[in-house]
């Protein structure tokens, strides 16, 4: 994964295509690798209650522009990790004249070594999934967080195209009962979540039309892994939706004041 991740980022920072598709579908270009449009993230950031007194985590932050774009729009300082080291200093080098806000590092999901009490916010968009072992990324999450803080993660849980339909276990598919939900009641944390699965539906169907817009623009300039890539999501999403196998929810986690 690190290695189509390591490509991923290297190709888009060049690709029209990808930066077409992306305002097209997402309603504005961040190099999105997740689902995330811009409703999402605005009320991600509106649920956060970020402000220029705040600090933040951004988990799995690619190339930092989701970060930078919730930095501009509330002044909230965020440090940026993801474990593609190219991205990283894509991420420092672009937002140099913003550095008292903006931070990024190299740091693996599975082997986080945070500040104790350090975060206002941590954001997890769409980067969950990477952890070998949920109930140990949010308990590390956890302690990094101020007394007071919160976790907000965006995150889908649904079949993946090659499970059998009658395998999935359907049961886990409400907010409460999604393997997120166990890994924040395994740590003591009480969450509110938002249904975002018909949104999620909504921009799958966009994203097969504007791949198929796209297509020989990804084929000329030779980036046809991303848009393989992105066809592969839209198409499993769409038809476990329409199977009533997929659901994507925002997950709303608060730390008790000591
Ligand atoms: C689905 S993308 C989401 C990126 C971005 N948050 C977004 O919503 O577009 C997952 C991100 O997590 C990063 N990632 C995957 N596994 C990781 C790991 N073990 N440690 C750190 N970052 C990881 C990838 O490099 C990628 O930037």
């Amino acid at each position: 994964m690190k290695n189509f991740y390591t490509a991923y980022y290297a190709a888009i920072e060049h690709s029209q295509a990808y930066h077409l598709f992306c305002e097209r579908v997402f309603g504005i270009d961040l190099g999105q690798h997740g689902f995330a449009d811009v409703q999402q993230l605005d009320l991600l950031m509106q649920l956060a209650g970020l402000d220029a007194a705040k600090c933040a985590l951004d988990l799995g932050c690619g190339d930092g522009r989701i970060a930078e774009y919730i930095s501009d729009r509330t002044g909230a300082s965020i440090t940026g990790l993801d474990y593609v080291a190219a991205a990283i200093r894509s991420a420092q080098m672009r937002t140099q004249a913003k550095a008292a806000r903006l931070e990024f590092f190299v740091g693996d999901i599975n082997q986080l070594e945070l500040p104790r009490d350090a975060f206002d916010v941590i954001l997890s968009i769409d980067t969950l999934y990477f952890s070998e072992d949920y109930a140990a990324t949010i308990r590390a999450l956890k302690d990094a967080l101020k007394p007071g803080g919160q976790i907000a993660l965006l995150f889908s849980h649904g079949r993946e195209p090659w499970v059998p339909k009658e395998q999935f276990p359907r049961e886990t598919l409400p907010p409460d009962k999604t393997p997120l939900a166990q890994a924040l009641g395994a740590n003591g944390l009480t969450f509110r979540t938002w249904d975002l699965t018909q949104r999620d539906y909504e921009l799958a169907i966009r994203r097969k039309q504007v791949l198929a817009e796209l297509e020989a623009q990804f084929d000329a300039e030779g980036t046809r892994f991303i848009y393989d890539n992105r066809l592969g999501d839209a198409n499993g999403i769409a038809q476990a939706i329409e199977d009533g196998l997929h659901a994507r929810y925002l997950y709303q986690a608060v730390m008790a004041r000591q």
